[in-house]
């Protein structure tokens, strides 16, 4: 009896830690989403006309970049934004899960905010004379971030600090660069992607 009542606590404390590590892993997947999809749809379906129409900056170096074009971001925040609408449906199908809240402009400004902070970062890459396309540890991981919470920070900082719990902030600084990894190399064997980072 005493036992019984002891394994079964034993396993209580066990879901319970379990649950302090999947609930923020969940939640930080759940909000970056729409911040997530639009770096791969920009791959798979950029092209064309660059962004800065091929102009060079005054350090005779170009602007952004082959690498960043029209087509790319609009695909890609196109795509954020519907997968974020999909967020939104599901969350209102199944209110019970619990999960954060996304509303209609947290959604536009994650998908924006993310490929804005990947077109500033290629900015300050070619201010660096670093080709398109080159490695740039730290910056290629988290630019998406950093662009996403800026906007989010100037357009809807409630929403912002209400769902970012540092928790859930230190499970998407951990996650991001292994998610942008993992998808960068399956593009890579997929032929999406030049690099495989
Ligand atoms: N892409 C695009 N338009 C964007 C962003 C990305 O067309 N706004 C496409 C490009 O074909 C690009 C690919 O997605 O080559 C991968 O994106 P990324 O790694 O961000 O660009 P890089 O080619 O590495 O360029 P940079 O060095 O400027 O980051
Ligand atoms: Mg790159």
């Amino acid at each position: 009896m005493f036992l019984s009542a002891l394994y079964y606590r034993y396993w209580e404390c066990f879901v319970i830690s379990i649950e302090f590590i999947t609930t923020p892993l969940i939640w930080a997947f759940w909000i970056m989403l729409p911040a997530y999809v639009p770096n791969p749809v920009a791959a798979l379906f950029g092209g064309g006309t660059p962004i800065d129409l091929g102009k060079t900056y005054s350090d005779g170096r170009r602007i952004f970049g082959d690498g960043k074009t029209w087509r790319g971001l609009v695909a890609g925040i196109a795509s954020g934004i519907i997968t974020g609408l999909v967020l939104i449906w599901a969350a209102g199908r199944f209110p019970a899960a619990g999960l954060p809240p996304h509303t209609l402009l947290s959604v536009i400004l994650l998908a924006t905010g993310a490929l804005l902070g990947d077109l500033v970062k290629s900015f300050f890459k070619r201010r660096f004379n670093r080709e398109r396309g080159s490695k740039w540890p730290v910056a290629d991981q988290y630019d998406l971030v950093a662009g996403a919470f800026l906007l989010l920070l100037i357009g809807d900082p409630g929403w912002l600090f209400a769902v970012v719990t540092i928790p859930v902030l230190i499970v998407i600084l951990i996650i991001t660069p292994v998610l942008h990894r993992a998808t960068n190399i399956i593009g890579y064997v997929f032929k999406v992607k030049e690099v495989p980072w």
